[in-house]
C-alpha cells in the first residue's frame, strides 16, 4: 500500500488545480441569478444582534475601527496560500494588525490536505451506530488533526439529507432521517471545535443531488423544508457551528448564496446565527444582492468580493457597513476561537494512533448487517479455515469516496491480508479478483508498430505520439483502460476522442477506488466493440512539469468470462465465501441506478451458485438493489469503511464485535421503487426546476405514505444475538416524553441492539403527517442475558410540525402512539399516550 499513498499525495494537488478550471467552466456557464426569492416567507423574532454580526466585543471593533477598505476587503474571499498543505481554501489575513491567516480543509471524512491524515469512515457508517457521543469523538478527532495540520477551519459536516438514492454524495452525509441528522451534526460541531477548529455546516441548503447542482433551482414549500433538510442546520447553529456554506443550488428561485430567505430571514433572525456565511466553491453570483443577503466570504477566490466590492463600496452602491457586518461575524467566530488574541492557542502534534483507533470503533459500531440465513455469520469452525475472498474491494482497500471528501489515508490494509490473518495458521484462505477494474495487458502483437502498453514513460517537458493499429484476436467488447499520472493522455481510436473531458465533472471529481490503479496512477475506461478488421489508435502524451507515466490496458468479453471462471472455481474450492462488491461514488455526479455496476450482479449470481455459502460484503455509497439477495447466505454493508476498514470488516466477520450497525436510509427494491421514481420533477428535475413534492415524506415516511415496501426498511440491520423488548411505558418530561420499555439479550452472544421509538400522528393538526416518524434511538450493549429499563426522550421539537400561518412550531396534541421496535419495518411495542399543550 506504500506506493499507493505516497502517490496520492501528489495526485491530490493535480486533481484541485484541474478541479479549479473544471469547476469556473461549469460557473461560467450559469447566468447570474435573479435577485428575488420567490416561495417562503418566515418572520424575524430575534436576533437583530445576528444580523449585525456577533457584536463581538472590544478587540473585534477595535480591529474595524483600524482596518483599510482594502484590508477588510481581503478578509471577505480566498486567496493563494503561499505556503499551502494543498487544503481547499486560504484567507491571508492582515499581518500588520495581527490578524492571522485562515487555512480551510476539507472534510468529512477526515482533514483533506496534501499530507496524511486519519481516513475515517464515511459519515454514512457513523451514522449507521446511531451514537451522537462516537458522533463527537469522530469530530474531536479531525479537530486535532486539522489543527495539527495547520489548519484553521473545517469544511464540514455535510447535513444534506439523503433525499434520493443516486445523489453521488450520500456517503458524506448522515441519512434521511432529520432528527438522526440534527443530533449527529450537533455532537459533531462539538467535537471538531471542542479541539479548536472552526467547523463549517454545509451545504445550506436543499443540496440532495449532485445532478445539474451548480443551477438546478429547487422548489421547496416552506413546512417541508423546516421540517426536513433544515433541521440539521438549525442544529447545528445551536451547537455553536462558526462557519456555514451555502450550496451552489438555488432555492425557490434564487442561488443559495444570495438568497435573503435562508441567509437572512432563517440563519440570522429566526436562528441567531452570528458565525460567518462562505460560498461553496465558485458558487457566489453576485457582489451587492449577495453582500446584501448575507454572505460574508467568496470562495476560493475574488470574482465577486474583491476589486468588484472595492468599486461597489466607493461608488456607493454597496455600504461599507455592510461589509464591516460581515468583517465583524468572521472576526467575531476568530474571537471566539482565541485566534485574534496575544496567546493564540498552540498547535497540537497528530495523534494518528488514536485516530486509527477511533477509525475502526467506527467501523466496527456502524458495519451493518443486513442478511444472515442460516447464522451464517459470524464465521465458525470450517466457514471460518477455509474461505475464497473474491472481489476487486477484498484485495484493494476502499478507504473512502471521491471528491472533496477524499483523504490520503496513514495507511490501509488489504481485507484479504486482514481476514488471512484473522483466519490464523492453517486456515486456507484463497483469492480471486472476480471483476476487473483495472485491466489486462494489451498484447504487443494487438499493436502495430508496436510499443510496450505497460509502462510509457514520457520525460518532463517532452511530448510523446503514437499511431498506429489496434487490432484485436477476435471481435469482442473491449474496455480499453488508461492508467496516468500527470496530464491525461489523449486517446482517439478510430478518430474519437476515448477520454473526455466529462462535462459538468471534470478530471477531479472521479471516484476514490474506480478511479485510481492500486500503484496511485489515474485510471479511466472506455468500452467499445472492436472488430478483427483493426482499429486506429492515436495517443499523444505530454510530459508536463513532472513527467509522465502511462499504461494501456484492457478488459475484454474473454477476460471477463476467465475471471469470472476463476472465481467460480475459487468458490467451489472453498467451504466458505466472502465476495466484496463496490460502487464508487463522488460528489459532482449522481449515481444511474441503484443497481450494482459493471458485471457484479453477473459475477455474485455465479459464485452463489458455485457456493451458496457466500457473504456479500458492500462497500457502496447509499443505497443498493439486490436482485440476488435471496441466493446469497449474508449481506453485510461496509460503505466506505475508511483506512482501518480491513480490521474493522474482518472483526465482524468473524464476530470479535456484534455489527453495530443500523441503516440511516431506506434501501429500496429497484430503480422504479423509491421517493424519485417516475416523476423527473422531482429528480433529476425539469428545465432546470427540481421540486419536492414529496413535501415533508422524506425516506420512511414516502415508504409509509405510499404503502410501498422497501428492500430494507431505516432502521434495520441485525445482530449476532436477540433481544426482547417488553413493558413499555410513556410519561410526560419537560415539553416531550420519556419512553420507557425493558430490553433482555436473550442469547449467547453479548450484542447491541439500536432501540428506535416512532411517533404517530397527531389528531389535532390538520396537516398531512407521518404515519410514523423517529422521535428517539438509543444504541444498548447488553452482554448475554443481560436486561436493563431503558427511557428514551421525544423532545418538544420532535412532537411539533410546522405552522406556515404563525411561521412557527405548533405542537402536535392529543392522543398520539409510540412505537418502541429495531426498525420502521420492525415494530415491536406500541403505546399511547395524549400530548397537551405546552402550557398545560
Ligand atoms: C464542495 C464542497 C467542498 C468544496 C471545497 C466543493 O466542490 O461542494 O463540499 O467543501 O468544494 O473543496
Amino acid at each position: 500500500m506504500s506506493d499507493s499513498v505516497s502517490h496520492s499525495v501528489s495526485d491530490s494537488v493535480s486533481r484541485s488545480v484541474s478541479r479549479r478550471s473544471a469547476l469556473r467552466l461549469v460557473g461560467g456557464a450559469i447566468a447570474v441569478a435573479a435577485a428575488a426569492t420567490a416561495g417562503v416567507a418566515v418572520p424575524s423574532h430575534a436576533a437583530a444582534r445576528a444580523r449585525q454580526g456577533p457584536g463581538a466585543g472590544p478587540r473585534v471593533e477595535s480591529l474595524i475601527g483600524k482596518l483599510t477598505l482594502d484590508e477588510k476587503i481581503s478578509l471577505l474571499h480566498g486567496a493563494t496560500d503561499p505556503k499551502s498543505l494543498g487544503q481547499a481554501g486560504y484567507v491571508p489575513g492582515v499581518p500588520r494588525l495581527k490578524i492571522p491567516p485562515l487555512r480551510l480543509a476539507d472534510g468529512p471524512a477526515g482533514v483533506r490536505v496534501t499530507a496524511r491524515a486519519t481516513a475515517l469512515p464515511a459519515p454514512v457508517l457513523l451514522a449507521s451506530a446511531f451514537d451522537p457521543a462516537l458522533a463527537r469523538r469522530y469530530g474531536q478527532v479531525i479537530g486535532r488533526e486539522g489543527r495539527a495540520l495547520r489548519q484553521d477551519v473545517l469544511l464540514s459536516p455535510m447535513v444534506n439529507l439523503i433525499r434520493t438514492p443516486y445523489a453521488g454524495r450520500n456517503f458524506e452525509t448522515f441519512g434521511e432521517d432529520p432528527l438522526l441528522a440534527a443530533d449527529l451534526v450537533a455532537a459533531e460541531i462539538k467535537g471538531i471545535q471542542g479541539e479548536g477548529l472552526i467547523a463549517t455546516v454545509k451545504h445550506f441548503a436543499l443540496n440532495n443531488q449532485e445532478k445539474d447542482r451548480m443551477s438546478i433551482d429547487v422548489r421547496a414549500d416552506e413546512r417541508t423544508m423546516h421540517e426536513t433538510e433544515l433541521r440539521g442546520f438549525e442544529a447545528a447553529v445551536a451547537a455553536g457551528t462558526g462557519a456555514v456554506m451555502g450550496a451552489y443550488n438555488k432555492v425557490n428561485g434564487t442561488f443559495a448564496c444570495e438568497n435573503k430567505t435562508l441567509l437572512g430571514d432563517i440563519l440570522r433572525d429566526q436562528w441567531g446565527f452570528d458565525g460567518w456565511v462562505m460560498t461553496d466553491w465558485f458558487a457566489q453570483h453576485s457582489t451587492a444582492a449577495a453582500l446584501a443577503a448575507g454572505l460574508d466570504m467568496e470562495m476560493p477566490d475574488d470574482a465577486y468580493f474583491g476589486a468588484a466590492l472595492k468599486k461597489a463600496v466607493r461608488n456607493g452602491s454597496v455600504p461599507e457597513a455592510q461589509v464591516d457586518r460581515s468583517v465583524r461575524r468572521i472576526l467575531g467566530v476568530m474571537d471566539r476561537f482565541g485566534l485574534l488574541g496575544k496567546s493564540v492557542p498552540p498547535r497540537p502534534g497528530r495523534d494518528p494512533k488514536a485516530g486509527a483507533a477511533v477509525a475502526l470503533e467506527v467501523a466496527k459500531a456502524g458495519a451493518t448487517l443486513l442478511r444472515n440465513a442460516h447464522r451464517t455469520l459470524p464465521l465458525t469452525g470450517r466457514a471460518a479455515r477455509d474461505i475464497a475472498v473474491i472481489g476487486p474491494t477484498g484485495r484493494y482497500p476502499f478507504v473512502s469516496g471521491g471528491g472533496s471528501a477524499h483523504v490520503v489515508p496513514d495507511r490501509a490494509d488489504s481485507p484479504l491480508d486482514a481476514i488471512r490473518a484473522r483466519a490464523g495458521h492453517g486456515a486456507d484462505v484463497t483469492y480471486a479478483l472476480g471483476e476487473d477494474l483495472y485491466g489486462k495487458a494489451v498484447p504487443r502483437r494487438a499493436l502495430s508498430p508496436g510499443f510496450d502498453p505497460e509502462g510509457q514513460r514520457v520525460a518532463a517537458g517532452k511530448e510523446w505520439t503514437y499511431e498506429g493499429t489496434l487490432t484485436p484476436a477476435e471481435p469482442d467488447e473491449w474496455t480499453l483502460v488508461i492508467h496516468y499520472s500527470g496530464e491525461r493522455p489523449k486517446v482517439e481510436l478510430d478518430g474519437t476522442e476515448l477520454y473526455p473531458t466529462l462535462p459538468g465533472v471534470g478530471e477531479y471529481f472521479s471516484g476514490g477506488l474506480v478511479s485510481t490503479a492500486p500503484d496511485g496512477l489515474n485510471v479511466r475506461r472506455a468500452t467499445l466493440r472492436l472488430t478483427a478488421a483493426g482499429h486506429r489508435l492515436r495517443i499523444k502524451a505530454k510530459g508536463g512539469e513532472k513527467g509522465q507515466t502511462f499504461r494501456l490496458r484492457r478488459v475484454t468479453g474473454a477476460t471477463r468470462a476467465a475471471d469470472v471462471d476463476r472465481a467460480v472455481r475459487a468458490a467451489r474450492g472453498a467451504h466458505s465465501v466472502i465476495l466484496f462488491a463496490y460502487e464508487d461514488a463522488t460528489e459532482g455526479q449522481d449515481r444511474t441506478s441503484v443497481a450494482l455496476p459493471g458485471h457484479q450482479e453477473h459475477l455474485i449470481r455465479a459464485v452463489t451458485a458455485a457456493n451458496p455459502r457466500t457473504t456479500v460484503v458492500l462497500n457502496t455509497s447509499s443505497a443498493t438493489s439486490m436482485p440476488w439477495l435471496e441466493r446469497t447466505a449474508a449481506v453485510l454493508q461496509m460503505y466506505y469503511p475508511g483506512q482501518e476498514g480491513a480490521a474493522g470488516t474482518a472483526a465482524v466477520l468473524f464476530g470479535d464485535c456484534d455489527p453495530g450497525g443500523r441503516l440511516t436510509q431506506s434501501f429500496p427494491v429497484d430503480d422504479d421503487h423509491h421517493p424519485m421514481a417516475g416523476d423527473p420533477r422531482r429528480y433529476p428535475g425539469v428545465d432546470g426546476v427540481e421540486e419536492y413534492s414529496e413535501g415533508i415524506h422524506v425516506g420512511y415516511r414516502w415508504y409509509d405514505a405510499e404503502g410501498v415496501r422497501p428492500l430494507f426498511p431505516f432502521g434495520h440491520g441485525l445482530s449476532y444475538t436477540t433481544f426482547d423488548y417488553r413493558d413499555p411505558a410513556v410519561r410526560r418530561s419537560g415539553r416531550g416524553l420519556d419512553v420507557s420499555f425493558t430490553v433482555r439479550n436473550t442469547g449467547r452472544r453479548d450484542g447491541v441492539t439500536v432501540a428506535q421509538v416512532y411517533l404517530g400522528p397527531s389528531p389535532d393538526l390538520e396537516l398531512a403527517q407521518a404515519e410514523r416518524a423517529l422521535g428517539g434511538y438509543r444504541r444498548i450493549a447488553l452482554r448475554a442475558g443481560e436486561r436493563r429499563r431503558v427511557t428514551v426522550h421525544v423532545d418538544g421539537r420532535a412532537l411539533s410540525a410546522w405552522d406556515v400561518e404563525r411561521h412557527g412550531w405548533v405542537r402536535g396534541t392529543g392522543r398520539r402512539t409510540l412505537q418502541v421496535g429495531t426498525s420502521a419495518g420492525d415494530l415491536i411495542l406500541s403505546a399511547t399516550t395524549v400530548v397537551k399543550g405546552a402550557g398545560s
